[in-house]
């Protein structure tokens, strides 16, 4: 990169555009994703430039463009954590998307253009999926094609009042020295413990990053709905049906918010417990500001819930896609489909925008100029 130049990013896995919009400064030369309404939606607020929808193992070096891009960020799809073992022979295509993306950077590689760095965003389970090998199998790959690298857990809930942890491990080619050691918050104690796991050549290969500190900017949960009278409620009967599916600890929790003098605004989702040996379905609801973590809604059980306690009486409603988007850090300048499972699927699969801003300014961008990795 000139130091005139806007870094560049190609973006795998690109689904909504949200990495993109955190990157905000950075030139997308290249984008990906297999969904035609993923790629749509990116489609519509970024245009098509660069944009191929496909699937990844259909990509050829060819396809990328040419010269030697700053990034490759690759979300790669957290239902297909099976990393381990499986990345060669007839096994390979089925095994993950995440090796298609792979093959593509040795390709580059093999051709001396390899991104400078790369971004792997992931679910925290990685770090100890099929006892530990799934992260083993992924720091060994980066360590032998000569990465340094090192991993983070950010939660989005530092910036928005969604809880959602996730892994960003950052890998790089050029020779910076990392922190002496893991530092709180970011080197959990998962991410200290797979670490821990590592053979001796990827712990060698290993950095501990740092980010700085982000400033408290969390908003409120309350301030991101939509106005009362804007958005559609359950009616009495149908609100009463949900409420029925409430536990004992979570009814206590509900009552609380009731007795309590004002609004009181909270968010639950359904699941399913074993129950003195049967599955029973339950409402699980959370009055503390905090979202829980969005998913993509498949099925009934996967949509969010918005409870509001005023007055001695309870509303209850289903959280709307804007709404969703909103807990991402996504402006409301963002276009969403016009099919509400489509919006929710965006901001459910997403990467929460203001994590991928605070890694690109506090990590990726002293990285590629060279600075010194400073601690939290
Ligand atoms: C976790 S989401 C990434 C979301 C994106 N970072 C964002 O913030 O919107 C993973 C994406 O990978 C896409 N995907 C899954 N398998 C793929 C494949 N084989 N080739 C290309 N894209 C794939 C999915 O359609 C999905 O959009």
């Amino acid at each position: 990169m000139n130091a005139d130049a806007q870094p560049t990013v190609l973006e795998f896995f690109a689904g909504a555009g949200l990495a993109r919009l955190g990157l905000g400064g950075w030139r997308t030369a290249f984008a990906n994703d297999l969904d035609p309404a993923k790629t749509r939606a990116y489609a519509a607020n970024f245009g098509s430039m660069g944009l191929r929808q496909d699937d990844v193992w259909d990509l050829s070096v060819e396809d990328l463009p040419s010269g030697r891009a700053d990034l490759a960020w690759a979300s790669s799809p957290c239902q297909d954590l099976s990393l381990a073992g499986t990345r060669g022979g007839l096994t390979a295509r089925r095994s993950g998307a995440f090796w298609g993306f792979w093959r593509l950077i040795e390709a580059l590689d093999d051709q001396g253009r390899a991104p400078r760095l790369i971004v792997i965003e992931n679910v925290t389970g990685l770090l100890t999926s099929n006892g530990g090998e799934d992260f083993r199998t992924l720091a060994e790959t980066l360590a032998h094609r000569g990465w340094r690298f090192g991993a983070l857990e950010i939660d989005a809930i530092r910036w928005v009042p969604q809880s959602r942890p996730r892994l960003f491990i950052v890998a790089t080619r050029d020779s910076v020295a990392g922190l002496s050691g893991p530092c709180a918050p970011f080197h959990s104690r998962g991410v200290v413990e797979a670490h821990g796991r590592l053979s001796g050549d990827a712990r060698a290969a290993w950095c501990w990053w740092g980010l700085s500190e982000p400033l408290p900017m969390r908003g409120d949960l309350d301030s991101l709905l939509e106005p009362d009278a804007d958005v559609v409620w359950f009616d009495d009967d149908r609100t009463a049906q949900l409420l029925r599916h409430l536990g004992s600890l979570h009814r206590q929790r509900l009552d609380a918010a009731a007795a309590s003098t004002g609004r009181s605004v909270g968010t639950g989702f359904k699941r399913v417990r074993m129950e003195k040996g049967r599955k029973v379905q339950r409402l699980e609801i959370r009055f503390d500001g905090i979202a829980g973590c969005l998913r993509t809604p498949a099925g009934g059980s996967s949509r969010q819930y918005v409870l509001v306690a005023q007055d001695g009486g309870v509303r209850a409603r289903f959280l709307t896609p804007r709404e969703a988007m909103r807990l991402m850090g996504v402006g409301d300048d963002y276009r969403l489909p016009a099919s509400v499972s489509a919006g929710l699927k965006l901001a459910g699969d997403g990467v929460a925008v203001p994590v991928v801003r605070a890694l690109s300014e506090g990590l990726l961008k002293p990285l590629l100029a060279g600075q010194a990795v400073r601690a939290a």
